[in-house]
């Protein structure tokens, strides 16, 4: 257990667990997009973990044509409540007209990201555009959002790890946790 004073972190989902929610929404895109072309876009920074994983389980099950992307997207600062209003720090590099896109992010929660996100690809044109994410905290939605593929559905926690960040921190966690404040 790491903590500090103010609060504690508490085991949440193994690295073995982990990698089964990967190869779980990787087989799933397999079964919707095999031999195809795709592009992989990451939303920095939390993405990057799964968007690592998720590539590689990917090829590993045969798709042979991935290209990957990123996108820049503020939405926190240093506070657990996301502030409605998320700024793109940085665009894709790619043009991605006629091609089949898939939005990686780590989580949805209130679905603002993600929705800018797809108003700002989709206007461009894509063939497909899909979102994938690793978590999802469905009772924190404040506006619709398709999100096709979501490796696990979570309670409302603020979770750290895999990709996911407290003020910076705990990217670098290979399991997921959950920061209990006290
Ligand atoms: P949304 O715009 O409210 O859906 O926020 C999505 C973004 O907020 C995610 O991509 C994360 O970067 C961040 N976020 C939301 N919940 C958590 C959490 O529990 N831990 C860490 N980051 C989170
Ligand atoms: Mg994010």
């Amino acid at each position: 257990m790491v903590g500090t004073k103010n609060y504690t972190i508490e085991n949440f989902i193994t690295a073995t667990e982990l990698d089964a929610m990967v190869q779980d929404v990787a087989q799933q895109i397999v079964r919707d997009f095999a031999g195809q072309e795709i592009v992989l876009v990451g939303v920095l920074d939390g993405a990057f973990v799964f968007l690592h994983h998720l590539a590689q389980a990917l090829f590993n099950l045969g798709m042979e044509h991935i290209t990957i992307d990123f996108v820049g997207l503020d939405t926190y600062g240093a506070g657990t409540v996301s502030s409605g209003e998320p700024k793109i720090t940085k665009d894709i590099k790619r043009d991605i007209k006629g091609k089949t896109v898939i939005l990686v992010d780590d989580i949805v929660d209130s679905g603002f990201s993600l929705s800018i996100l797809q108003a700002m690809l989709g206007a461009r044109l894509p063939k497909k555009l899909v979102s994938a994410a690793l978590f999802s905290k469905d009772a924190r939605r404040k506006i619709q959002v398709p999100v096709e593929y979501i490796g696990r559905h979570i309670p409302d926690e603020f979770v750290i790890g895999y990709g996911l960040d407290f003020d910076g921190r705990y990217r670098e966690l290979p399991y997921v946790g959950i920061v209990k404040f006290s």
